[in-house]
């Protein structure tokens, strides 16, 4: 049936707006971390779990290309991540002891759902959990774990707060094969716990910066191209930055990690191009401006996502939106935020069709 726009005029605009819900669903209930939150067979999985394997396709891909910077970091596992179109067709070293991770809000992309059968029926690793938004997909029914995201049903092309949810649920993955593997102690625990639930609220403050996000929005839709920069686990979310942009405005748009800026993409920079950089106040920080420092030298502007205690200061070329608090590890769940606003916002000038953009489907069922 059809859902109901409400006040909105998109559905992409409606889902970005529902995120502070779709979190909190998703999280719902949440009161320790626990194996059984991915099912009731979940613990000896978890144990024998000796490296990870992420596969999916799109802005699902990105989930998972951030989330490995948390299991490595939190978890301490080794977590590889595949373009599953790729995965299901190249020759790889498989690992019996691998947990193979599909990641998709649909849980029937083809070429997902291929890479799946080719990690478990080809390669003899057995041990699988889907991270799906579909509980009555394909992906569920084939896998032996699963983490339904409470998304709720997405239906513009341009994935928002299935993404979000992801990563939510992805965070929870990694806190809890560190519990797992005796890594979280109660404290670590009880803080991770508090800070998912306060994303709702911390969202909801990020999405009330859409008016500074409409300004730069309109200088942004009479251009032909954009870069993004980020680093660390911000380098994924500037890819799904560019990503939005793309699909949406169908402007082009490059992310690169900005510590590889001097190695190409800084030929491409002059007055003409605009340089998004998702700069949180975290450890890479003061690298970070160094490379903002190399695009301001070749007269490139800058728009800077920064954290209310970042210290980076506005000029003439340096436009800054600041979110209002710093959100440790959590940061990728709301910096993208005001990036999908930028995307909307941008094809709303141009007058696109942000719902349907050309040439592009909601889900990807065959090859
Ligand atoms: C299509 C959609 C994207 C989505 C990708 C993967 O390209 O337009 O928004 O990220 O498929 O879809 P999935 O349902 O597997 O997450």
């Amino acid at each position: 049936g059809a859902v109901d726009l409400g006040p909105y005029r998109h559905y992409m605009q409606k889902e970005i707006f529902e995120q502070p819900r779709a979190i909190g669903d998703t999280l719902e209930g949440l009161a320790s971390i626990s194996p059984t939150l991915f099912g009731a067979d979940a613990r000896p999985i978890f144990e024998q779990t000796k490296r990870l394997l992420f596969l999916a396709c799109g802005t699902s891909y990105y989930a998972g290309l951030a989330a490995k910077y948390w299991i490595e970091a939190i978890a301490g596992i080794p977590c590889d991540v595949e373009i599953a179109s790729e995965y299901r067709y190249r020759v790889s070293v498989p690992d019996p002891d691998t947990l193979v991770v599909p990641i998709s809000q649909s849980g029937e992309t083809a070429d997902t759902l291929a890479a799946l059968r080719h990690a478990r029926d080809e390669l003899g690793m057995k041990n699988s959990l889907a991270i799906c938004n579909v509980a009555t997909s394909i992906m569920v029914n084939e896998t032996r774990l699963h983490y339904i995201t409470r998304a709720g049903v997405e239906i513009g092309v341009a994935s928002t707060k299935a993404f979000t949810t992801q990563l939510a649920a992805l965070y929870l993955l990694a806190l809890t094969l560190a519990k797992t593997k005796g890594r979280l102690s109660s404290e670590a625990e009880d803080e991770a716990l508090r800070r998912l639930r306060h994303i709702p609220a911390a969202l909801q403050a990020v999405l009330a910066l859409e008016p500074q996000v409409i300004a730069w929005a309109e200088r942004f839709a009479t251009k032909q191209h954009a870069l993004f920069l980020g680093r660390g686990i911000h380098y994924p979310i500037a890819l799904e930055g560019a990503l939005k942009l793309k699909e949406i405005s169908y402007i082009h748009a490059e992310a690169y990690p900005a510590g590889e800026l001097k190695h190409g993409p800084l030929a491409l920079v002059d007055r003409e191009m605009p340089v998004v950089t998702v700069a949180p106040n975290d450890k890479l920080l003061e690298k970070l401006k160094s490379n903002m420092q190399e695009v301001r030298a070749r007269g490139g502007e800058l728009y800077v996502f920064a954290d209310g205690d970042s210290s980076i200061e506005a000029d003439e070329r340096m436009h800054v939106i600041r979110l209002p608090e710093n959100y440790g590890d959590l940061s990728p769940i709301l910096h993208v935020v005001p990036l999908q606003l930028l995307a909307y916002h941008a094809a709303l000038v141009r007058g696109t069709d942000v719902d349907k953009p050309r040439n592009l489907a909601k889900s990807v069922t065959v090859e």
